[in-house]
């Protein structure tokens, strides 16, 4: 009978055959997908992988504490962190076309990537988590798509260029069958049980140009927002949730005063595959509650609403 003991088992064989004395280098974003192979691989063939974590300035509040935490200190793997942070925050300047913002987030993910494999003298293969899915929809895609709603970056082309060879050995796993697999490694269920996350990151959740002072805003509305997800034990009942920060100002009144402070959104959606979507049906003391700790903490943002779009017509994200 198949199992999750012997599917691992089976793919670390194969891995420690394909790759020989090799070695292998592995983005590492936090998600789940490339977390389960890192640690698949590293069990497979311990030192010969290295990570690469590259920090684009653009994750939620802790997002790269908790990667660097985990992998290096509780999994033992070697781990180039690099905080690009200035370079994609500089890039990002002014830029307030989600699709622009998207083309320069994805090649400056794959400079410094390319920047810091060469660091190391390169290697002969390249990890990836790539997905059975994923595998399916580039098949699916050599008709071409007629219309590309939101380009959604990732490094095709890099291995063929730095000419090295992928491993991937999750590519016929299916998403659910990737976090049992994690759980079966034990990696912790806050990165194996997470929602997806896109790789543009809160660039996207920030409409119009991004800023330094907007980003420290949305951190912190994003989190209260998820901190009452999490206590109210709603997390895995939900696809995705998180929060968007206007570039809307507002009126308010707080205590003897007036506030003309910045309007949020918050999002949380049910779905299966991110393909179509509807609301979660949050109670209303639920969203009171959340909005009240919104407001009152976070000294900038005086109004918060709650995007009831469904997908279609609206996109999960908005941008
Ligand atoms: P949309 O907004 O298209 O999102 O309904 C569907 C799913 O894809 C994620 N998403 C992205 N993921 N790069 C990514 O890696 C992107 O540019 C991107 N845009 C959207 C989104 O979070 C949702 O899970």
């Amino acid at each position: 009978t198949w199992t999750m003991a012997g599917f691992r088992d089976m793919e670390i064989a194969r891995i420690r055959q394909q790759v020989g004395k090799g070695r292998v280098i592995c983005g590492l974003s936090g998600g789940v997908d490339s977390s389960v192979a890192a640690v698949l691989i590293h069990q497979a063939i311990g030192d010969q992988l290295t990570c690469i974590f590259v920090d684009p300035g653009i994750l939620r509040a802790g997002e790269a504490d908790e990667v660097i935490r985990t992998f290096r200190d509780r999994f033992n793997i070697h781990l180039i962190h690099r905080d690009a942070s200035d370079l994609f925050l500089n890039a990002l300047e002014g830029v307030s076309d989600p699709e622009i913002k998207r083309k320069t987030i994805g090649r400056l993910f794959i400079e410094v990537f390319e920047e810091e494999a060469a660091k190391l003298g390169g290697a002969e293969f390249l990890a990836q988590g790539t997905l059975y899915p994923d595998v399916i929809e580039s098949v699916s895609f050599t008709g071409g798509p007629s219309v590309t709603i939101k380009s959604h970056h990732n490094v095709g082309g890099l291995p063929e260029r730095m000419k090295m060879q992928l491993v991937e050995p999750l590519r016929e796993l299916f998403k659910d069958e990737v976090r049992e697999l994690g759980r079966e490694m034990d990696i912790p269920e806050a990165i194996v049980g997470r929602h997806p996350f896109p790789g543009p990151g809160l660039a996207i959740r920030i409409p119009g140009a991004i800023t330094r002072e907007k980003l420290a805003l949305l951190r912190r509305v994003d989190s209260i927002f998820l901190e009452e997800i999490r206590a109210a034990g709603l997390y895995d009942a939900i696809w995705q949730a998180f929060a968007v920060l206007l570039p809307v100002r507002t009126v308010g009144v707080m205590g003897d005063g007036r506030t003309y402070d910045y309007a949020c959104a918050l999002r949380a959606v049910t779905s299966t595959d991110g393909m179509t979507a509807d609301i979660y049906p949050f109670d209303m003391s639920f969203l009171n509650r959340v909005a009240g700790r919104i407001v009152n903490e976070v000294r900038g943002v005086n109004r918060v609403t709650y995007d009831i779009t469904s997908k279609p017509p609206g996109t999960i994200e908005w941008e």
